[in-house]
């Protein structure tokens, strides 16, 4: 990758490889999902081939969009934690959504708004993943009560709602801060774009990159 004097590397072709195929799964693990979900959204089935392999795939590729979130949030765990300026950036929600930045905490990697994206689906994820497995015909269902598979399917179905809106948050805050897209398309972002939204993070980034070019 070319990396000039003006750009920060947010993420690695592995990280942004493990995103965008997950988000890949995610959209279609939703889309098959609604159609079990409601009749009005049956269509849906198709985006996995009809409503038989729909049912089929749905829980192998959950299986798939777990391995690949966990595998990509455990390496973004210690960027997550919230500390004491996460607390005060929250108060002053009125700045941040009048974007004016110079007046908030200094943020590391992630905001708190991204840090809450974060452990919601950490939350709702995991929650799919044990309510799927009690739920998944013919492998695994039979060995659970009755009463306890249709307390998972109402669980899984609160989980999803969770996640799905989780998601449209994280899509429509990506697209609000402009530069944030291309973080996760071409790796980088520029040096203005993280001292004026990460400036903990451009701060450190900056003297590591001084460190390895003295
Ligand atoms: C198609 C829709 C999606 C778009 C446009 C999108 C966009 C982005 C962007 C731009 C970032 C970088 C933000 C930054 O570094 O400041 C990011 C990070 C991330 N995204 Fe997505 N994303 C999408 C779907 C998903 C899905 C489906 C998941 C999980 C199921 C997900 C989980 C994450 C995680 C864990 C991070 C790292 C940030 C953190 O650890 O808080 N994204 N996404």
């Amino acid at each position: 990758m070319k990396v000039s004097r003006n750009r920060l590397i947010r993420y690695s072709p592995l990280d942004r490889a493990n995103h965008w195929s997950m988000a890949l799964m995610f959209v279609l693990l939703a889309l098959s999902g609604l159609a079990f979900f409601h009749p009005a959204f049956f269509f849906f089935s198709h985006t996995l081939g009809g409503p038989v392999w729909a049912r089929i795939l749905h829980p192998f590729l959950g299986v798939v969009l777990v391995l690949l979130f966990y595998a990509m949030a455990a390496r973004h765990v210690r960027r997550n934690l919230f500390d004491r300026n996460d607390v005060q950036w929250m108060r002053q929600i009125d700045d941040v959504l009048n974007n004016r930045d110079e007046k908030l905490p200094k943020i590391g990697k992630y905001n708190p708004g991204q840090k809450l994206v974060y452990w919601a689906l950490i939350a709702s994820i995991a929650l799919l993943l044990i309510s799927g497995v009690i739920m998944w015909r013919p492998w695994f269902a039979g060995y659970f009560p009755i009463p306890l598979i249709r307390f998972a399917s109402l669980l899984h179905a609160v989980a999803a709602f969770v996640a799905i809106v989780t998601i449209i948050v994280h899509v429509y805050a990506a697209i609000w801060v402009k530069g944030s897209i291309r973080s996760m398309t071409r790796g980088w972002v520029t040096r203005a774009w993280a001292r004026h939204h990460h400036s903990l993070w451009a701060r450190e980034q900056e003297e590591a990159q001084r460190r390895e070019q003295p």
